[in-house]
């Protein structure tokens, strides 16, 4: 039997065509392309194609590919059962019973034809993001807001959680955070989905094994987090006070580290610091200095741990810049990676290995059973 790492740390678990960390050059890649240059170029459909259709898409593909997310519905009763939930019920958790609910709409939920999967995974990355732009309405009691076809999926998507008309430049900014969490290669939600879909289970019992990871303060309930201790903070010194105080009872600074960039900083969380950056330019964000607050704290776990800013550092501080509330910062992350996780279910289906791997027993041995009298 091969060694054994904890956390897999370092292990091949899988191979793949979709993404690579290439690590050594500070490059994503995916499929070919690179990630930081489509989150400075591209719309999110181009992403949604290079992943489900295998291959960028041409305007009259990208074009329909917006056109199935916009329009695909998300049927009353998964609303209805949203409704019945408690408001108090954590976001993801909300997230992944809707996710559950939405399987019994889709007379194919239990398929794990890749062809059959492919096709419908528009409609799904559609309905997810339909799904977690009300999550906040429905459980305040407000209707559902639908997507309009005369309106990108990216602006659909921010209006439909701000409520209120927004910038072409808060449009983008939105979008770029969309495709900076599109695909990340073997992280453990994708993980735990390709796992799930090796067993030939399908794309929804796949895909909220993923949500289920993505709560994880470890993993993409970071985000939440790092936006509550900025606002916590308040100030660049008052950060400072707060990271020295829990880096002094051993506490994880949420938004820094990471298993694969260690020590470096993640090319996604630089170009979402350029982004946050442009839009507080534009916008402002009243009486909190976002960016000098941020700044202030790479500096500090730079110094003090030699640690760096992953994705979740920058996304929260541009999620709040836009005025999105913050129970959805990791259901939006889902939402985005919905994309990446339907790719990786597909090809796992399209050769698959059921996964099994074995376990080092560390127990007792050689203990016997002695029939005693049960009085
Ligand atoms: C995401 O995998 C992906 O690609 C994920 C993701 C994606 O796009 O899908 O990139 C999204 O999940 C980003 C990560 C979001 N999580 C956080 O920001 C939570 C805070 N970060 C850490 O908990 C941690 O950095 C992990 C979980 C991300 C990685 O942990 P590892 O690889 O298991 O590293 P470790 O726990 O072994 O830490 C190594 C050392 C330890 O110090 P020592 O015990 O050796 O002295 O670094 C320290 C840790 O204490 N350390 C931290 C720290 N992260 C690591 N110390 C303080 N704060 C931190 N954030």
């Amino acid at each position: 039997m091969e060694a054994y790492k904890p956390g897999l740390e370092d292990v091949i678990a899988a191979e793949t065509q979709i993404s690579y960390l290439d690590v050594e050059h500070e490059e994503i890649i995916v499929r070919g392309y690179s990630l930081l240059e489509l989150i400075r170029s591209a719309c999110y459909a181009d992403v949604v194609g290079l992943l489900i259709d295998e291959r960028l898409p041409d305007a009259q593909r990208r074009h329909e590919l917006e056109q199935e997310m916009i329009r695909a519905s998300v049927p009353e009763p998964v609303y209805k059962i949203l409704a019945m939930l408690s408001p108090a019920m954590h976001a993801m958790d909300r997230l992944r019973t809707a996710l559950s609910a939405l399987a019994g709409f889709d007379p194919e939920a239990s398929t794990a034809d890749p062809e059959r999967e492919q096709a419908k995974a528009p409609r799904l990355i559609g309905q997810i993001a339909q799904i977690v732009a009300n999550l906040a309405h429905v459980a305040a009691g407000r209707a559902p807001v639908t997507f309009r076809s005369d309106w990108s999926f990216a602006e659909n998507f921010l209006r439909a959680i701000v409520t209120r008309a927004v910038t072409p430049q808060e449009v983008r900014a939105f979008e770029q955070a969309l495709i900076a969490y599109s695909e990340h290669e073997l992280p453990n939600s994708t993980f735990a989905a390709r796992v799930v879909a090796s067993t030939l289970s399908d794309l929804y019992g796949s895909l909220t094994a993923a949500v289920a990871s993505l709560k994880g303060p470890l993993h993409g309930g970071a985000n939440e987090a790092v936006i509550a201790m900025l606002l916590e903070a308040k100030t660049p010194d008052g950060l400072e006070r707060l990271i020295r105080e829990r880096l002094a009872r051993k506490e994880r600074i949420m938004g820094f580290g990471h298993r694969v960039y260690m020590r470096r900083m993640d090319p996604r969380a630089q170009l979402l610091k350029e982004v946050l950056a442009d839009l507080v330019k534009a916008k402002g964000t009243g009486e909190l200095d976002l960016v000098a607050l941020c700044e202030r704290g790479e500096q500090l776990m730079r110094t003090e741990k030699n640690l760096y800013p992953n994705l979740d550092y920058y996304a929260a501080p541009v999620y709040y810049a836009l005025g999105i509330p913050t129970e959805l910062y990791t259901p939006l992350f889902f939402a985005a990676r919905s994309a990446g996780l339907l790719a990786h279910i597909i090809e796992q289906h399209r050769e698959n290995r059921l996964y099994r791997p074995r376990a080092r027993y560390l127990g007792p041995r050689g203990l016997h059973y002695e029939i005693r009298s049960h009085t």
